[in-house]
C-alpha cells in the first residue's frame, strides 16, 4: 500500500480547505510548466523540430517543364535552408515547440506583427504546399466539383486561368499567387502575397500556390516569367490535389467546423 506524507498539510484539522487544494493545484501546474521549459543541464536538449518533406514525385519527374536542376537547388538547398533556419530559431525559444506547421505559421504571424520565426515557418509551409501543388502530367483542366466551383466563382475556367496568370505577372517583387477557398464567403478567390505571407494567417484555405520568387524559375526560364506561369498552368499544376483539398475543406466549411484538421 502506498503511503503519502506532506509536511505542509494542516495539522489542526482533518479537513483540507478548498483554498489549500486550489493552492496545491496551482503549485502543481507551475511545477509542471517549470519542468516543461526547464533548461537545466539535466533536461534533454531538443535540437530539431521539423524535417524537410520530400516532394511526392521523383526530382526529375516534372521535366522538361521544371528541371531536376531547379528542384535540386530550390528544394534541396533553399527549402532545406528554411527548415534548418527555423529549427535553429526554435532551439533558442522552445516555447513554440509542439505546434503543427499550420499552427506555427498562424502563431508567429502574431496578428500582423510577425515574430522572427515567421518567415522561415511560412516558407517551409509554402514550399511543402507548392511541391504538392504540382504533379507529372499536370495542368490542363480541373474536373468535377472543382471545375464547377471555378465556373461558379469565375464564370469559366478560361476566365479563371486568365486572372490567375494576370495576378502572377502583376505581382511586384517576390511572393506567391494562390487559389484559395474563402472560409466565410464559401467562394474561391485568387490572392497575391508578398515574400513569405501565407493565406492561412487570414484563415483562408489554400488549394493551389505558385512560387514567384526568382529562384523558382530563373534556371529554366531566365526572365521569362510569363512562360513559367503559362507552363505551370498547362503542364504542372495538380488539379487532382486541388480537388482533394477542396473536397476536404468543403466538408468542414459546410459543417461550420471552426478548424480544418491537419492531414
Ligand atoms: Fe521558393
Amino acid at each position: 500500500m502506498a503511503s503519502y506524507c506532506c509536511n505542509s498539510l494542516p495539522t489542526r484539522s482533518h479537513f483540507i480547505s478548498s483554498d489549500f487544494l486550489r493552492q496545491l493545484k496551482t503549485q502543481q501546474l507551475l511545477d509542471r510548466a517549470k519542468r516543461r521549459f526547464d533548461v537545466s543541464p539535466r533536461s534533454t536538449k531538443v535540437t530539431a523540430f521539423y524535417g524537410l518533406k520530400t516532394p511526392p514525385y521523383k526530382l526529375d519527374a516534372l521535366e522538361p517543364y521544371m528541371s531536376k536542376r531547379t528542384i535540386d537547388v530550390h528544394w534541396g538547398e533553399l527549402h532545406q535552408n528554411f527548415v534548418e533556419g527555423l529549427n535553429k530559431q526554435l532551439e533558442k525559444d522552445d516555447i513554440l515547440y509542439g505546434y503543427t506547421m499550420d499552427e506555427l505559421v498562424k502563431e508567429t504571424f502574431n496578428n500582423g506583427n510577425p515574430l522572427p520565426e515567421f518567415n522561415n515557418a511560412a516558407e517551409v509551409w509554402n514550399h511543402d504546399f507548392f511541391w504538392e501543388s504540382m504533379q507529372p502530367g499536370g495542368g490542363e483542366m480541373p474536373r468535377l466539383g472543382l471545375l464547377q466551383q471555378i465556373e461558379k466563382d469565375f464564370g469559366s475556367f478560361t476566365n479563371f486561368r486568365e486572372k490567375f496568370i494576370e495576378a502572377a505577372l502583376t505581382l511586384f517583387g517576390s511572393g506567391w499567387v494562390w487559389l484559395v477557398l474563402k472560409r466565410e464567403e464559401r467562394r474561391l478567390e485568387i490572392l497575391k502575397t508578398s515574400n513569405a505571407i501565407c493565406p492561412v494567417v487570414w484563415d483562408d484555405i489554400p488549394l493551389v500556390n505558385l512560387d514567384l520568387w526568382e529562384h523558382a524559375y530563373y534556371l529554366d526560364y531566365k526572365n521569362d516569367k510569363a512562360k513559367y506561369v503559362n507552363t505551370f498552368m498547362d503542364h504542372l499544376v495538380s488539379w487532382d490535389t486541388a480537388m482533394g483539398r477542396l473536397a476536404r475543406a468543403e466538408a468542414f466549411v459546410n459543417l461550420g467546423e471552426p478548424k480544418i484538421p491537419i492531414a
